[in-house]
């Protein structure tokens, strides 16, 4: 019960890596809020979540809104009155190269992968502030850290949560808050599964992708969502104390080579 009485924004815990943490977190006893666009699948994690003995709440959001930003912050302190931990989990996938991206996809990565994330933090600090006390998890990526090829305007959102943690954990240090991103690898979620979710990507299936990341990386494996939730839980905790302006990578070893 590490997160016990600690009260918890996940942003899109429908699916993935938010779903997983949802669920972690519930085990460790945080009461919760997760959103997300998909109102049943929210729903299931919600019902999964309190089926662990906590409180959790579902709220439809669409984080490249200010105004449901605003509605998911308002809802946790209606519910709550306080906010312990945020994790801005939600995030977009886009590929291409600097030539192939166009207006639209470039727009939608950085309204959901960077201002959205910026948005969230602007309404909670202020209340972590006030209580003097507040932990904030950006989800960014292993190319937070390192570069890699076709997936430019995605890779430029995720370099940017990583200075942006760096930025605020900086900023808020002194205010008792702090600010660290969890950095995943390649981790297997069902989202991979759906149609055309590796169209125009080399590896081009689920499977030559499986058979790839043998190779690639130094595990030999995907991570699981799971695996990437130990992780948030841990920065979460008051475990990690002294831990703040961190990219902590979790990507079987694929950074270090
Ligand atoms: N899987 C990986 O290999 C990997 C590696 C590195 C980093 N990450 C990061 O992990 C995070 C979660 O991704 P995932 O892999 O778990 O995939 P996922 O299952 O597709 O999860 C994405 C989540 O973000 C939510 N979301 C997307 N756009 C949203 C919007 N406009 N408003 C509200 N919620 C929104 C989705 O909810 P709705 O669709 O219901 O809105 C969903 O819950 C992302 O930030 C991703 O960049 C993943």
């Amino acid at each position: 019960m590490r997160l016990k009485n600690k009260i918890a924004i996940i942003t899109g815990g429908t699916s993935g890596i938010g779903q997983a943490t949802a669920i972690r977190f519930a085990e460790e006893g945080a009461d919760l809020v997760i959103t997300g666009r998909r109102v049943s699948l929210g729903k299931t994690v919600e019902a999964e979540c309190r089926n662990k003995g906590v409180r959790c709440v579902f709220v439809e959001a669409d984080h490249s809104k200010m105004e449901d930003c605003q509605r998911v912050v308002d809802a946790a302190l209606k519910e709550f009155n306080r906010i312990d931990i945020l994790f801005n989990n939600a995030g977009i996938v886009t590929k291409g190269t600097a030539e192939t991206t166009d207006e639209e996809t470039w727009q939608s990565t950085i309204d959901i992968n960077i201002t959205a994330v910026w948005r969230m933090c602007k309404l909670v600090l202020p209340h972590m502030k006030e209580q003097g006390k507040g932990v904030i998890v950006n989800n960014g990526s292993d190319w937070s850290v390192v570069a890699g090829k076709d997936a430019f305007p995605y890779i430029m959102s995720k370099g940017a949560v990583g200075m942006m943690t760096k930025a605020m954990a900086l900023d808020y240090a002194r205010e008792g808050i702090r600010v660290n991103a969890v950095c995943p690898g390649d981790t297997f979620v069902e989202r991979w599964m759906e149609k055309g979710y590796f169209e125009n990507s080399d590896p081009v299936t689920v499977e030559e992708a499986m058979k790839e990341s043998s190779e690639y990386i130094p595990m030999g494996r995907f991570g699981k969502p799971e695996e990437i939730a130990n992780a948030v839980v841990f920065l979460a905790s008051d475990e990690a104390s002294f831990v703040t302006g961190h990219l902590l990578l979790v990507d079987g070893g694929n950074t270090a080579q």
